[in-house]
Order: C-alpha cells, then structure tokens, then sequence
C-alpha cells in the first residue's frame, strides 16, 4: 500500500482543457506544468491527468492508437517526462489513466487480429468464430475485416474490446482467462504500466476496470485477474497507485487496488447527494443522503479496512456539480467532499464552480458528457485565459454567460469557493482525523431536513464534521462534548443538553474533548 494515499487529495485534469500554451486551442503538457503551483497552492498533491495517448480522438482519446507514445497536441513523452519531475518538485504525485478494456479500431493490434491469417495478434481481441455469430450482450464489429467473425466493442463502436477471456464460457470461441490469448494480453498491458512507472509516473486511474472478463457476472474472474496484476505491481512497483472505475469497492479493492470511485452509476446513492432532482446539498432540504450513508457504510465493511472510497466532486463522464448544486450550497458539498475518508478528487473547475455548459454539439464522442469538459476559465482576458487562439478554434466553447466564475477574480476574494476549498484542504493537511485512512462514525444521516454529522477519528484526534444544507436551522441528537471550533461556515453550532443545532445553511468542524 503506497504510504503516500494516506494523505493524497486528487485533482483530475482533462488535458484537452486545462490551458493551452501553443494557442492551437487545445490544452497540453506545458499548460499543466506552468499551472503546477496553482495546484500546489491549492492544496492539492495528486493529479489524475485523462488518457493523453495517441489516439483517433473518437471517444476523447478513450481509444488507444499507440500505449507508448503521447498524443502530439499535448506534447512530446519527454514533456510528459518533465511534468512528472516538476509536479514531484512540487510534492504532487501523478496519475495517468491506463485503458486496459479496449483499444482504438486503429491500433496495429486490431490491424493485425482482423487478418484472416493466424498472427501473435488473433486472439488479442474477443472474437466470434463466424461473421454471423455477434457475441451475447455486446455490440460488435461485424464484416470491416476479411477475417470471419464477429469481434465484441467495449463501449463505443470504435472501441474493440480486448481479450482477458471468458469467466462462464458456453461457446467453443470463448476463451479462459488462463488461456495463452488472454495471458498474452495481460502481460502486453502489464508491459505498458511498466514503461510509464519507470519514465516517473506514480500509478493509474483504470478505466472500466471492471470490464475486463466477459461473462462475469459476480466479477469473480476480473477480481481474480487484478489480483495477479498486484502481485506483480507490489514487487516491481510498491509505491504505484491504483484507482478504479468500478463503483463497487468491495469487488475492486478485493481485486487488489488501492482506491476505486463512487460514481453517478453503480449501487452507491452517489447521485443522491449531488446529481439528481433533489439532491441533498440543495437548500430546498428534500434531498436524502440517508441510502446513501447506508451504502457507504456497508461498502466499508465489507471491502476492510485497507482501501480507500473515493468519492469524486465529478468528472468527465457526468454533468458539472454547479448544475445541481447551486451558490453557497456547493460549499456544503465541499465540506463534506473534503473531510470524507478515502482521497477526495476535485474535477478541474469545480474549485471554482464551473457551469456545465448547456446545448453544445457533442466533441470527440463527448454527447451530453461535453458540457462537463469546457475550458478552464482561468482570468477575464480572451478565451477567459485559456488559449490565445480564436474563440472559434477552441477545443470546446466555453461558458458564454458574462458572470462565469475565474481563477482570477476568486483569489483574492476570502469568501470565493475557491478560497473555500483552499481552507478545507489546508485544514484536512493539518488534522489526520480528517485524512484519508481515519475512522468515520455517522451521528446524523442526512435524511431530509436533517444534518449530515459525523465524527472522524485517527492517531489520537477526534472531531466532528456537521453540514446543514437545508434553509431553515435543524438539529440533531448528541451527547458527544464539542471543544475548540476549528472551523465554521454560516454559522456557529450550539449544544443544549443532548442535542447539537445548526444554522440554516451552515457547516462546522469541532475538536471533541
Ligand atoms: C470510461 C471513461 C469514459 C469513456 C469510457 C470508455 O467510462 O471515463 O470517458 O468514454 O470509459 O473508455
Ligand atoms: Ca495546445
């Protein structure tokens, strides 16, 4: 376990839009290398940076063309080199995000496995044995190759999924994970995390992990797979990082990773708190974050001790947290984001509540996915800082309202949400009840019109954490003792006897005596 989690707090750049420093109107190495301090300065020492792999860019880089080489619109892998050796300067670790599920429809890979002749590349993807037969349960591939067969896509069509075998097989074409096809695929991928480990990379974000066996319905057979990948990580790399796309901690940290995503799919009520008609961080106080807090709970139990649940303010795939959660209420979403176990992961923007940019025509396979992934407004010059080039020639067109929240106009204001996020991070820097390994106990669950509490305990400290997001004040039972108050938002908290009560919209964090 990379002893540097036990403190990590991530911040997921979509290289695309970021800033760009070549004023081609897209993102690159070199505008995340200049805005390295910022990170640091905000308080945060891990990067999750979205594939930046040579790619077709029909599912934005999601479909691998080449593992080992960096897409020339962001740089050079020697740029990419420099980033980590300026971000590791700066007490920043980087991740970099590994697609191990499929490939680009362009990868040689794929070029050589739809040869009708057998070559070291036929059985790298899941194939039928007939053009006739289309695998259950998936889209595929069908008659783009002289090969016969059927080969299976992973998502999008352009993406053909690779192959790690079959858990139940029931068609003499599905292979065993154990079979030489499938292992000679494993090693390919393993060989790939080698090289980007050795340049400096600290670990991966691992999309759709949870992909990989076909045929697997408990997951059994992708679990047993990750778990051959970390003994091989643990002894060649102890210190890489591993955090999944999954969504159900007890199957991905069993399977061995470090740390796997709650996220707007998947059984764990992630919505309710941020993502859905009522979200429980909305001041209108019918939200329910109590399912919720049962999942979580649960997850926790059953997944040990040793892994961390990270629960993301977004990400690329979902609509931006300020289209659900709107003005001083998305501070309340920060506070428990920021002083919940497991790494938190900040999607770039958010410290700054960016809007999801409504009506755009969908980018690089972005759909309704592309008004989450605007530009970075950085200050009130051109393109809002991010790029010299024309408006027209920008990766994605940016928000056009008048009053889009900057970088610039933020910093220096003491009540800006970015100066929020700051004093949180500082503040879970500086108390390891508040990080990622300490112990959590749930005193109010957050039903509706009810606070969301509870205590954070580790090496010997012990607080509570109170959110009220609802507009009137509430309370709720405690006969725990408040101490020093270390910080307040709206309001302090007062205890009469065996109850705690919060004002309308307010949150606090109190050291227990
Ligand atoms: C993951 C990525 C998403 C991508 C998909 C296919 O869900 O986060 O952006 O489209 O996998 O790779
Ligand atoms: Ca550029």
């Amino acid at each position: 376990m990379p002893k540097w989690l036990d403190n990590a707090v991530f911040y997921e750049i979509y290289p695309q839009s970021f800033l760009d420093t070549n004023a081609d109107g897209i993102g690159d190495f070199q505008g995340i290398i200049n805005k390295l301090d910022y990170i640091r300065d905000l308080g945060f020492n891990a990067l999750w940076i979205n594939p930046c792999f040579l790619s077709p860019f029909g599912d934005a880089g999601y479909d691998v063309a080449d593992y080992y080489t960096v897409a020339p619109r962001y740089g050079t892998n020697e740029d990419l080199k420099r980033l980590f050796a300026e971000a590791h300067k700066r007490g920043i670790h980087v991740l970099l995000d590994l697609v191990p599920g499929h490939t680009s429809v362009e990868h040689p890979w794929f070029r050589e496995s739809m040869k009708p002749e057998r070559n070291e590349y036929s059985d790298r993807y899941v194939w039928t044995d007939s053009v006739w037969e289309a695998p259950e349960n998936m889209g595929c591939l069908r008659a783009l190759s002289q090969r016969d067969g059927s080969c299976a896509v992973n998502f999008f069509t352009c993406q053909p999924a690779l192959n790690y075998g079959y858990y139940n097989r029931t068609r003499p074409w599905q292979q065993s994970p154990e079979d030489e096809g499938p292992r000679a695929t494993l090693e390919a991928m393993m060989d790939v995390m080698r090289f980007w480990l050795t340049m400096g990379c600290d670990g991966f974000r691992v999309d759709m992990a949870m992909s990989l066996v076909k045929n697997d319905p408990d997951g059994l057979g992708t679990i047993a797979l990750w778990q051959k990948v970390f003994n091989v990580l643990e002894r060649e790399f102890p210190e890489a990082a591993m955090v999944s796309e999954w969504g159900e901690p007890e199957k991905s940290l069993q399977g061995g990773f470090h740390m796997d995503f709650l996220l707007h799919f998947g059984p764990s009520h992630y919505n309710d708190l941020f993502r859905c008609q009522e979200p429980y961080f909305s001041d209108r106080g019918l939200g329910d974050a109590s399912k919720f807090v049962e999942r979580y709970l649960e997850s926790r139990e059953k997944a040990g001790k040793d892994g961390l649940i990270c629960i993301p303010s977004g990400n690329h795939d979902m609509t931006r947290l300020a289209k659900h959660v709107e003005g001083e209420e998305k501070k309340l979403a920060f506070t428990f984001l920021l002083t919940m176990p497991g790494a938190p992961f900040v999607y770039y923007g958010d410290e700054i509540g960016m809007r999801y940019v409504e009506n755009l025509t969908s980018v690089e396979g972005g759909y309704e996915r592309t008004g989450a992934r605007s530009p970075m407004q950085w200050d009130s010059c051109v393109n809002a800082g991010f790029s010299a080039a024309p408006k027209e020639k920008l990766y994605i067109q940016q928000d056009p309202a008048a009053d889009r929240p900057t970088v610039a106009q933020q910093l220096p204001d003491p009540d800006s949400l970015l100066n929020f996020v700051k004093q949180l991070t500082q503040l879970r820097q500086a108390h390891p009840a508040l990080q990622n390994r300490g112990g959590i106990h749930f005193v109010s669950n957050g039903a509706p019109k009810q606070a969301l509490a509870y205590e954070r305990e580790q090496a010997g400290e012990k607080l509570l954490v109170a959110m009220n997001p609802f507009r009137e004040a509430v309370a709720f039972p405690y006969s725990g003792k408040l101490g020093e108050a270390l910080f307040t938002f709206g309001g302090a908290a007062s205890q009469k006897g065996e109850a705690v009560q919060l004002p309308p919209v307010s949150a606090v964090i109190y050291r227990l005596d």
